[in-house]
């Protein structure tokens, strides 16, 4: 895992360069460093320049309202003032980092730039801020992330962060339950196509430790799957759809979750441009966040059902592949004239969402995929889209959005431009043929729609998000796994 494992260390620090008073079991000789084996220990300062108590026993060489008036410090989130002090023998230093305004919001910021900061350290001890402590951990711990290939992994920049605070220890273990889940949704995403088949995502999803249900293609074929089908008939790597049960005892309500698992995107015989298909093994983005988040749901003890479905394929370039113009039959006998291949991650989502509605009786469903580049450029790389066909719903993502720091932006589901998917020669066509309505983003929603029967369900496109073009705040270059924090705080506040 790139994300190494941290140690908790439930106490206070003692003073720099002092034998430590505190824990049996610290070294007899000189005791515990205040700062670690690393040298390097992390204290929170708030907005009125006063370190906190935690803090009370560290000896800076200057005394801190001085040195934090020196260095014009705000005590901003992400504001970070360093200091080189004694450490026995050695040289340590001590991070004095900034809190904001002590939201959720602020302390992922802080917790982000303290571990930053501690890039190439073996160690890093930080003491925990007030307030919502899990932000600070997932921060620390979601800017540590690294992806590299093979096995084992390398570690992140900081090796090991040791968080320090008084009675902080589940929420610790929220933040780290919560930041190993984003870390294997990048993972996933980060995986090159060339390991990364639909089959070798079942196996990922399959040691997520909840009961599981794999179709291959035969299965599909069987149980009339032709959207997958159809998109996966391309490549020599054929497709999956996988589901995946978290059922509590106790649970009153039925949540499906449903992700795209386009492996790797081509566009098909519609096929992309290098500059744009170079990204599109992230294309699965949406299928890794369910994975994930049904892997972390009963560590977070949710109490409500949840079912995930991935709908797995490769989007691939060759002759056996469907062709635009090819009429093919969603799950539940609805046709559809694929008039683009590269619009294939709704052909492969409907058929999971109307699987979902004959089948699993949700009390609600919601669908999340990298599903359109047009909503990259409406809403950037700073806020996921949200349609939705109920206002409730919407309503309890978009606040979970806020809480999660994984904000979503909601978007029209306007019945005006339904029109645009009309077909001569079937149900629906999967694009607009001409250029009347535009909206790409929207029309992509509009089809999904058709797929939900009358169940509330929202449709969550995270293709803006989904991945980070640099190392900036909580995200590394690369897959964001924007959706697991948003999902898990959803579901774990129903
Ligand atoms: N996977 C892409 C969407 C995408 C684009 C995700 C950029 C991440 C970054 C999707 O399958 C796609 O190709 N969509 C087309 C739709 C079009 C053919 C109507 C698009 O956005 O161009
Ligand atoms: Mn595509
Ligand atoms: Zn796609």
């Amino acid at each position: 895992m790139p994300i190494s494992p941290c140690s908790l260390v439930p106490r206070p620090p003692a003073g720099l360069g002092l034998p430590d008073a505190g824990p049996a079991g610290a070294s007899a000789e000189g005791g515990e460093r205040v700062a670690g084996d690393a040298g390097l220990l992390a204290v929170p300062f708030g907005p009125d320049l006063a370190l906190q108590e935690a803090a009370a026993g560290v000896a800076l060489p200057v005394p801190v309202a001085a040195l934090l008036a020196h260095h014009r410090a705000k005590g901003e989130a992400g504001e970070i003032v360093e200091v080189s002090v004694a450490d026995g023998d050695s040289v340590g230093r001590v991070l004095l980092y900034g809190v904001g305004d002590g939201s959720a919001d602020a302390l992922r910021k802080a917790g982000a730039a303290v571990a930053r900061r501690g890039r190439g350290r073996d160690g890093l001890r930080a003491v925990l801020p007030e307030g919502p402590v899990e932000a600070f951990v997932e921060g620390a711990l979601l800017a540590t992330y690294t992806f590299r290939m093979g096995e084992p992994q390398k570690p992140g920049p900081v090796e090991r962060i040791e968080f320090v605070g008084e009675g902080a220890e589940a929420a610790v273990e929220r933040g780290e339950t919560v930041a190993r889940a984003v870390a294997l949704a990048r993972d996933l995403a980060n995986t090159p196509a060339s390991v990364k088949s639909p089959a070798w995502l079942a196996e990922r999803a399959l040691e997520q430790g909840v009961a599981a249900k794999v179709w291959d293609a035969e299965a599909l074929r069987a149980e009339g799957f032709g959207g997958i089908l159809a998109v996966g008939q391309g490549s020599p790597n054929p497709p999956r759809l996988i589901q995946l049960s978290y059922e509590p005892e106790g649970a009153t309500e039925h949540v499906v979750l449903v992700g795209k698992g386009i492996t790797y995107d081509s566009g098909g015989l519609s096929l992309k441009p290098t500059e744009g298909m170079k990204f599109m093994k992230t294309d699965m983005a949406g299928g890794a966040v369910v994975i994930a988040v049904l892997g972390a749901l009963a560590a977070l003890g949710a109490r409500v059902r949840v079912t995930g479905l991935i709908a797995a394929a490769e989007n691939s370039f060759s002759g056996s592949a469907q062709r635009p113009s090819d009429v093919i039959t969603q799950y539940g006998g609805r046709t559809v004239e694929v008039l683009n291949t590269d619009a294939e991650g709704r052909l492969v989502m409907a058929d999971a969402l109307a699987y979902a509605d004959a089948e699993l009786d949700p009390d609600v469903m919601v669908d999340i995929a990298t599903l359109t580049g047009a909503i990259g450029i409406a809403l950037g790389k700073g806020l996921g889209a949200l349609f939705a066909s109920d206002d409730t719903l919407a309503a309890g993502l978009a606040a979970a959005g806020e809480t999660s720091g994984e904000r979503l932006w909601r978007m029209p589901l306007i019945d005006d431009y339904a029109p645009a998917l009309k077909s001569s020669v079937a149900d629906l066509a999967n694009v607009e043929a001409g250029s009347t309505y535009g909206a790409g983003s929207i029309t992509a929603a509009l089809f999904l729609r058709e797929f939900t029967g009358k169940r509330p369900w929202a449709h969550l496109d995270i293709a803006g998000v989904g991945r980070s073009t640099a190392d900036e705040g909580v995200f590394a270059k690369g897959a964001t796994g924007y959706g697991v924090r948003l999902l898990l705080a959803w579901l774990t506040g129903r």
